[in-house]
């Protein structure tokens, strides 16, 4: 396994991911929304740094099977989503790949009537893109790489390192 971003790196974005967001919706209360399960740690690290009025609700999709890069039949859970009607909305993932994810999520989320909806992904996979939809806010991009970390999983494993590494041939 490569290290790819380090914990140090990570932490410094996040926080000011925090503040590009706090500075947008200023005083206005949010809600937090996210994409379970590779969002938790990106969502517990950024709830403690942003100083706004915060609601924090979850939602579930999954997609992905295994190491491929075609996306599976994505399956949305929506049983353990907060009431957001009229309420300022940001989604937050773990990743941004062909964007399939957020996007279904978004048009979920819409038929909510929420006040508003915006995105927040870690990170951007570079050149992959298959949606009109992009991230209102990421982290950092990266090249088309399969990584683990910081919520990201091969498998449901992983998702525990502090760091984000590229899983290579021989970690399989
Ligand atoms: P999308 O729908 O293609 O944008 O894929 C988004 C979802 O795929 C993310 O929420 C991740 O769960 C998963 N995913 C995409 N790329 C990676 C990766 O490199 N490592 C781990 N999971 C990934
Ligand atoms: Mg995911």
């Amino acid at each position: 396994m490569r290290q790819l971003i380090g914990a140090a790196d990570i932490s410094k974005e996040v926080a000011s991911l925090a503040q590009r967001v706090a500075g947008d919706y200023r005083d206005r209360p949010l809600t937090v929304l996210g994409v379970l399960t590779g969002s938790i740690v990106l969502i517990s690290d950024l709830i403690r740094a942003m100083e706004l009025p915060l609601r924090v609700g979850l939602i579930q999709a999954s997609s992905y099977r295994g190491r491929g890069t075609e996306p599976a039949q994505l399956t949305v859970n929506d049983a353990l989503l907060p009431d957001i009607a009229d309420r300022d909305v940001l989604l937050v993932d773990d990743i941004f790949d062909t964007g399939q994810t957020l996007s279904a999520l978004y048009e979920t989320v819409k038929q909510k009537s929420p006040r508003s909806v915006r995105s927040a992904v870690l990170l951007w996979k570079q050149g992959r893109i298959r949606v009109s939809l992009e991230p209102d806010y990421h982290c950092f991009r990266i090249p088309d790489v399969f990584v683990v970390g910081y919520g990201l999983d091969y498998n449901d494993e992983y998702r525990h390192l502090p760091y984000i590494a590229v899983l290579e041939e021989a970690d399989l």
